[in-house]
């Protein structure tokens, strides 16, 4: 095993995500949360370790979302820049570096890199028929054309790559192609280009994989793939006419970029040189360091095959030893989409979970979709975080703390325990650093628990609560025994949880930093007679209100993007003409209902309790028929703030939410399309 051998260093990186848009859950078990496991723990074991991520900010999915918002490209990556670093801020995913490639070290280590290969005679300078659209005057690369993938008939595959099957393509490939700007149908122009001769390279690629059989199987069957199907690798272009990205560093390359997915990766050399511009080159060059890519399975081709290829052509720098690709994770039943904001976004999550980073690690772990892809639902999330962080690790802790405070004043009793606890920790170490070191995080996850789970078997069988009554002393071992587990887990779960680490080493008084992973086994980490500190929950049982509010979201968002129905017939206006005056009147806010609940004995009514910003009101609305009250908990509606109040059924109602009748008979809520804030003017 590869991870067996001596490595000098680490260089760890996680694909720099484009920044057109904040990160959300598919992001972060993806690729951030694993490759923040695997570093804190080689951190643990006091390796040597660079982390690099970055936003990456060139390439059409910003122009894209540019033209989209109506602003400029630079406008969109400053914008999600500061909002993607602040959310793994937030969720402690611990980069040594998080720049982006629009640093001026990125553009010159990037036309530097492409100005050598160049000199060399490394790439192919070839003018090809490539896609223009004349609407629009522009040559159409990657996402700005989409068509028929030839391999597998996805009809949406875009001109650099097919995210249905993962293959790589070019424009000329797709099959009835349109441009993704206009519409139009593309013709063909001339123009040149300068392509890395893949199909050269291909025999070194060959080598290159064959010393890498331990990988995972979705990545290494993948590349394979790719070699042994049709004709091979093909040349494909390093260049783009486009005019967002980095300028080809050569003379009559005026216009042109670099292709995104030469300049990207590249971006985890330029961000290392940014942060250390005197001691970078041996994470990169010497042959000890051990290169690790963390990335999604939609770029697995880019940094097995093109980077590589790229790389050794270069030829100053090591290539990848591994490159754990996770394979992709769906929201409640459906692909998770930024476009359709289809998703739970980190910064979302934290307004209505605050300081619940590592409930949202643990479960993202758990589910990871490290083999095939895989599914978080809300329910499953406060399942997940109930019976396991809460009724598990939770409990422990606090039942231990609250205990040895009661029965010994907060002092660690005085003996040395009962002594399987070291063989049984140690082994449980061992069994999470092989799944660590395996890139089997879930697996890894569960064995952390287990030794929670231990301690709590540990509690029920020998009843500390009722010993304490007839004998002291042996108390004091079992709870000894139980704080040695808590110290122990608080170094285990470091890696996954470390906000929960770090509460643990505050309750019990220790210092964190000095501990390593191979003093996970001793059973002496609280010393005898050492003052604890203050017990302090872990976690809060997540309850259903909170989780059906964020399904009512999820819900709001789907019958949102749904496409709009036939026009009903609906019937001629009949009410009289009103002045705008009368119009003006009426007093229109944003508003989300925040409970509901059935009328007693009236089967038409709910009562509704909705929150307007400045005030909260109670509103009876006879819409009882057509929803369950649970269903509409989270819901933002348009409120007549200004009704005069009337009594239903004895409860007072001060209020009105509007509605519109559906096509089939149902009604709907009038609601903003973006959520506003509440008590927002609608007019
Ligand atoms: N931005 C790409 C994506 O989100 C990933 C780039 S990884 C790098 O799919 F290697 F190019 F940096
Ligand atoms: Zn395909």
């Amino acid at each position: 095993m590869p991870y067996m051998k001596n490595w000098k260093r680490y260089t760890v990186t996680a694909a720099l995500p484009y920044a057109n848009g904040p990160v959300h859950i598919g992001h972060l078990a993806g690729c951030y949360l694993p490759s923040d496991i695997y570093v804190r723990y080689l951190r643990a074991n006091k390796r040597d370790v660079l982390f690099v991520c970055g936003s990456d900010e060139h390439g059409v999915p910003i122009t894209i979302k540019a033209r989209k918002e109506g602003v400029s490209p630079q406008q969109i990556v400053d914008k999600y820049h500061e909002i993607m670093k602040q959310s793994f801020v937030d969720f402690g995913i611990s980069f040594s570096i998080y720049s982006r490639t629009s640093s001026k070290t990125h553009h010159e280590t990037a036309s530097a890199f492409f100005k050598k290969m160049y000199d060399e005679g490394k790439f192919i300078e070839q003018e090809t028929d490539q896609y223009y659209d004349e609407e629009v005057n522009q040559f159409l690369a990657d996402r700005y054309i989409v068509g028929t993938c030839p391999k597998c008939g996805n009809e949406n595959a875009y001109g650099d790559q097919c995210e249905k099957c993962g293959t790589s393509l070019s424009p000329t490939d797709l099959i009835n192609p349109h441009s993704t700007l206009s519409g139009a149908k593309p013709v063909l122009r001339k123009t040149k280009n300068w392509f890395l001769p893949l199909d050269k390279l291909q025999p070194h690629i060959k080598a290159y994989l064959d010393e890498h059989k331990d990988w995972k199987v979705n990545v290494y069957g993948q590349c394979k793939s790719w070699l042994e199907t049709g004709d091979g690798l093909q040349p494909r272009s390093m260049t783009r006419d486009l005019d967002w990205g980095i300028p080809v560093p050569v003379a009559g390359a005026e216009g042109k970029v670099l292709y995104v997915w030469f300049d990207a990766p590249i971006g985890y050399i330029s961000n290392s040189i940014e942060l250390l511009p005197n001691d970078w080159e041996k994470y990169w060059k010497d042959k000890d360091t051990r290169l690790i890519h963390f990335i999604g399975k939609d770029n697995i081709v880019f940094h097995c095959i093109i980077f590589p290829a790229m790389l050794m052509e270069h030829g100053e720098f090591i290539v990848a030893d591994n490159v754990p690709a996770n394979e992709f994770l769906n929201l409640e039943g459906d692909k998770i989409s930024t476009s359709r904001n289809w998703a739970v976004w980190l910064h979302e999550y934290l307004e209505a979970f605050k300081d619940k980073q590592d409930e949202l690690r643990y479960v993202l772990t758990s589910i990871a979709p490290e083999t095939k892809d895989s599914e978080f639902t809300w329910k499953d999330y406060q399942a997940r975080v109930n019976n396991e962080l809460v009724a598990i690790l939770g409990n422990l802790v606090n039942r231990v703390m609250v205990l040895t405070d009661k029965y010994f004043e907060g002092n660690v009793p005085d003996t040395k325990g009962c002594d399987d606890l070291q063989k049984f920790i140690t082994e449980q170490r061992e069994k999470v650093t092989q799944s660590i070191e395996e890139f089997r995080f879930r697996e890894a996850l569960s064995e952390v628990i287990n030794v929670a789970r231990h301690g709590n078997q540990l509690l029920s069988e020998k009843e500390p609560w009722k010993l304490i009554k007839t004998d002291k002393e042996q108390t004091g071992v079992i709870l000894y025994d139980c704080l040695q587990i808590i110290a122990n887990l608080g170094i285990l779960c470091e890696p996954f949880l470390p906000f929960t680490s770090k509460k643990i080493f505050d309750m019990l008084q220790l210092d964190a930093t000095a501990f390593s992973w191979k003093d996970i086994g001793r059973q002496d980490l609280v010393p005898a007679g050492h003052q604890l500190g203050k017990a302090a929950l872990l976690y809060q049982k997540v309850e259903d209100e909170i989780i059906d509010a964020q399904i009512a979201k999820l819900q709001q968002t789907k019958a949102m993007s749904a496409p709009t129905p036939e026009p009903v017939k609906a019937e001629p206006t009949a009410k009289a003409e009103i002045t705008y005056d009368d119009f003006a009147k009426l007093d229109l806010r944003a508003g989300t209902i925040i409970a509901a609940e059935k009328v007693e004995k009236a089967d038409k009514l709910l009562k509704l309790t909705v929150d307007l910003g400045s005030e909260t009101r109670t509103i009876v609305s006879g819409i009882a028929a057509h929803f369950a009250p649970e269903a509409i908990v989270g819901f933002q509606v348009c409120v007549v703030a200004n009704l005069a109040s009337r009594k239903l059924r004895g409860i007072e109602s001060k209020g009105m939410i509007l509605m519109a009748d559906t096509a089939d008979g149902k009604l709907e809520f009038v609601s903003p399309k973006n959520l506003t804030a509440n008590g927002s003017m609608i007019s």
